[in-house]
């Protein structure tokens, strides 16, 4: 079971993620628990303030220090060893195996920043790291979080129906996905390729991993640097370069 707990001002918008879809059915097969924390319930006024000026002036304001502080402690009473990620535009870019590594952990704990951020200084003392979902600002890290546990979700063993999806998965592998194709045969006079009709397994998973390879080779080729090929691995990427540069 891989526990998540998620500090938010806005729970109910965090707690959509588990109401439908692969994640619903992981929660409902008790393989993810999803616990929300909201800072506003920590306030020690009777407007329950969560934000406050930034110091040296400026638009916007910070999420307060004390209610979130107030916030993980509570958090840190129940799960004790879940590395604390603050999700942030100015993070790691997030990758497949960050989200792997942190189901291996068992559990994770997501701090969704509002306004224009937290506090330096609690970053520095309670985050363990930060994870952006990508180069472009997002008003909070709700959405930020619902990428990371509908990710995470994907790869516990037993959430998909099928056991193999995930591993067939963009990235999983290190590399693209094929293209996929289904009925009807022919759609605006294009055809399914005809190796995927012919019921042949050796030569379907040929052609999927040669498109794959191909794919990643032409799409990404940063990918491609990180990852050593097997001797078939080199032969079907020749081949479909070979194809690629005769017909463009
Ligand atoms: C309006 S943003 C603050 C942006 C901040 N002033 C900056 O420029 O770095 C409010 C919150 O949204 C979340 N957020 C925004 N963009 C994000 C991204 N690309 N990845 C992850 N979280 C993001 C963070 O939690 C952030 O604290």
């Amino acid at each position: 079971m891989l526990r998540i707990d998620v500090i938010t001002l806005f729970p109910e918008l965090v707690e959509q993620v588990i109401s439908c879809g692969v994640v619903g059915r992981a929660a409902k097969q008790e393989l993810l628990q999803l616990n929300c924390w909201n800072p506003r319930d920590y306030t020690l006024d009777r407007h329950r303030t969560v934000d406050a000026r930034p110091y040296g002036g400026g638009p916007g304001m910070l999420m307060k220090v004390q209610p979130l502080q107030d916030a993980i402690q509570a958090v840190r009473q129940q799960n004790k060893i879940g590395r604390l990620i603050y999700l942030s535009p100015q993070g790691i870019p997030l990758k497949q195996a960050m989200l792997a590594q942190q189901l291996d952990q068992g559990s994770v704990i997501l701090l969704c920043g509002r306004y224009e951020g937290i506090d330096q200084r609690l970053i520095q003392q309670k985050v363990d790291q930060e994870w952006s979902i990508g180069d472009y600002v997002i008003s909070g890290g709700e959405l930020a979080a619902m990428v990371c546990i509908d990710a995470m979700a994907r790869l516990i063993p037993g959430a998909l129906g099928h056991e193999q999806s995930a591993q067939q998965d963009s990235f999983s592998a290190g590399l693209l996905d094929c293209p996929h194709y289904t009925r009807p045969e022919e759609y605006q006079g294009m055809k399914v390729p005809e190796v995927l009709m012919n019921g042949n397994h050796q030569e379907i998973q040929d052609w999927r991993d040669q498109q794959s390879l191909g794919r990643t080779w032409k799409r990404r080729p940063d990918l491609m640097d990180q990852i050593d090929l097997d001797e078939r691995q080199q032969f079907l990427l020749n081949e479909y370069i070979d194809e690629f540069n005769r017909t463009g």
